[in-house]
């Protein structure tokens, strides 16, 4: 009888170390592979984030937010019906695209990389801002020097973010 008790014991002890084993290894298995991935492409948005601030926003505020930022004001035509409705629509489609309100990331329905994607295009084929806008708004083109200041910092950023 007093083995038996020893015996039951002894198995008791040997699952409580299998047990705690197997929730350690759980635990650093988690700690090892997800924590610094995380902090990696935050820290990696971040210094996107800061290049865009200095060297990119300033382009895109006086060219892009009148319909992806925070540019409140509208132009004199906005009065006449028709072009108010048209305006409105261009704005709310822009930020859905691509909200540019909060710096990057930007907001809409994009992730970083599809967001540096497809600027890269609109930068390469000159498609932003769209022609009706552009025939209101000469001075709205990029200039062959902002184009290059947006395409390294395309460039940079696209190198930091993840595949896919
Ligand atoms: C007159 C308003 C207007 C201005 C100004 C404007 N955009 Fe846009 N933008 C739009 C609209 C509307 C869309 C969505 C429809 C489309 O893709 O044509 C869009 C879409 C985009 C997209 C595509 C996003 C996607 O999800 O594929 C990019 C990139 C973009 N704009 C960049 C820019 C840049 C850079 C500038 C400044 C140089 C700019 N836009 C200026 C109205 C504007």
């Amino acid at each position: 009888m007093k083995s038996f008790t020893k015996l039951v014991f002894t198995l008791y002890l040997i699952f409580l170390c299998i047990a705690a084993a197997g929730h350690n290894g759980k635990n650093h298995a988690e700690v090892n592979i997800e924590e610094p991935k995380e902090s990696f492409e935050k820290k990696n948005l971040k210094s996107i984030n800061q290049e865009y601030v200095l060297k990119v926003k300033p382009i895109f505020e006086s060219k892009c937010f009148d319909c992806h930022g925070i540019n409140t004001e509208k132009p004199w035509y906005y009065v006449f019906p028709g072009i108010k409705q048209m305006i409105n629509h261009d704005i709310s489609e822009a930020k859905e695209h691509m909200d540019m309100v909060n710096d990057f990331p930007f907001g809409g329905h994009g992730s970083p990389r599809e967001d540096l994607e497809a600027l890269k295009e609109t930068v390469e084929n000159e498609s932003m801002p769209p022609l009706q806008y552009k025939i209101m708004h000469w001075n709205s083109l990029l200039t062959k020097e902002e184009k290059k200041i947006i395409s390294e910092w395309i460039g940079e950023g696209l190198k930091k973010l993840p595949n896919g």
